[in-house]
């Protein structure tokens, strides 16, 4: 029988996205009405091995669940992936007499804990903290919601100085393996073309539907491009475009970092406490080694080394009424 959890840590791993703060709130103050002891580890896997970890208290998440980013600060610790340095972590947890763990992050986080919790016998419970979206088994990730909000707040601001030059402008944001962002705020915002790593990007096929647009005096053209587009990012594109459409009046912008930053929306403040009490409940009960989903909104547990980052498959058809749409 499984030995009943009673003090926990709580890390936020790799990449922040909004909502984290949002989660740790969930599982601090969850973890204090069930009696639990809960101990905050500071920058990830780094600061387990350092024994940068201290004791929080209902106080210590007041006034979170709107801000971005991690006050618990975040990493990615190379020194997790020796053995070594996993066994300095666990000493530092018993010295805490910490007995669980809920990881904040993405997949590489997940592969970290679930070795961790092989090695050294502790149930590990991940939470998806990414804005790319990129991770089986949930609907979503915390932090995607905000992610893709921000991207169409920006791309509308840039709509208006493109409308006002009828310029062809290029915009970048982040995915590195995924497309959820490029596919999500292009739509939003009515781009021409959306260009993402899970489907082959048919350049010419795009050139020629700009030359047709040309043609009939339709110059104001956006294309939403994920920075990990098979064909390459913005730089490659417009190199790409300028070629083929010298007359072309053509702007990059590159969104960047923004993406991560920013107040949670309401969407992923709901998302990050419904998994993050989801989180306690599963240590309590004795799951180990899962990772807390949201599928067809109910939670839903995926063994943490199924729940690595899967190039989902984005529907053809979104991809048609894109063409449709801005025609
Ligand atoms: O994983 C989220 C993400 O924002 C990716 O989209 C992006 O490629 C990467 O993180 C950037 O990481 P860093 O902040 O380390 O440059």
């Amino acid at each position: 029988m499984d030995k009943k959890v009673r003090n926990i840590g709580v890390l936020t791993s790799g990449g922040d996205s909004p909502g984290m703060n949002a989660a740790i709130r969930a599982v601090v103050r969850t973890g204090l009405y069930h009696g639990l002891g809960v101990f905050g580890i500071m920058r990830g896997y780094a600061g387990m091995i350092e024994d940068d970890i201290k004791e929080m208290d209902g106080r210590s998440v007041a006034n979170i669940i709107q801000r971005g980013g991690t006050i618990l600060k975040t990493a990615r610790s190379k020194d997790f992936m020796e053995f070594e340095g996993r066994q300095k972590a666990f000493a530092n947890l018993q010295k805490h007499n910490i007995d669980g763990l809920v990881i904040i992050g993405g997949d590489g986080s997940f592969r970290g804990a679930q070795t961790f919790s092989n090695e050294f016998d502790i149930p590990c419970i991940g939470l998806p903290g990414t804005i790319d979206k990129d991770i089986s088994g949930s609907d979503t990730t915390i932090g995607f919601d905000t992610a893709v909000n921000t991207a169409v707040q920006a791309i509308d601001k840039i709509r208006d100085t493109m409308d006002a030059h009828d310029r062809l402008f290029i915009v970048e944001v982040m995915g590195r393996d995924a497309g959820y962002i490029a596919l999500h705020s292009g739509i939003a915002t009515g781009a021409e073309n959306i260009l993402i790593p899970e489907t082959k990007t048919d350049m010419a096929g795009m050139i020629e539907s700009l030359t047709e647009k040309e043609k009939r005096k339709k110059l104001v053209n956006l294309i939403v491009v994920a920075e990990g587009d098979e064909f390459g990012g913005s730089a490659e594109v417009a190199k790409y475009v300028k070629e083929k459409l010298p007359t072309a009046d053509v702007r990059v912008c590159v969104l960047g970092h923004i993406q991560r930053g920013g107040s949670p929306t309401c969407e992923d403040r709901l998302v990050a406490s419904h998994m993050g009490y989801y989180a306690v409940e599963s240590l309590l009960l004795g799951r180990k080694n899962v990772m807390v989903g949201v599928v067809n909104n109910k939670i839903h547990y995926t063994p943490l080394d199924k729940a690595v980052k899967e190039k989902q498959k984005i529907g053809q058809e979104w991809m048609k009424i894109v063409k449709i749409l801005a025609s």
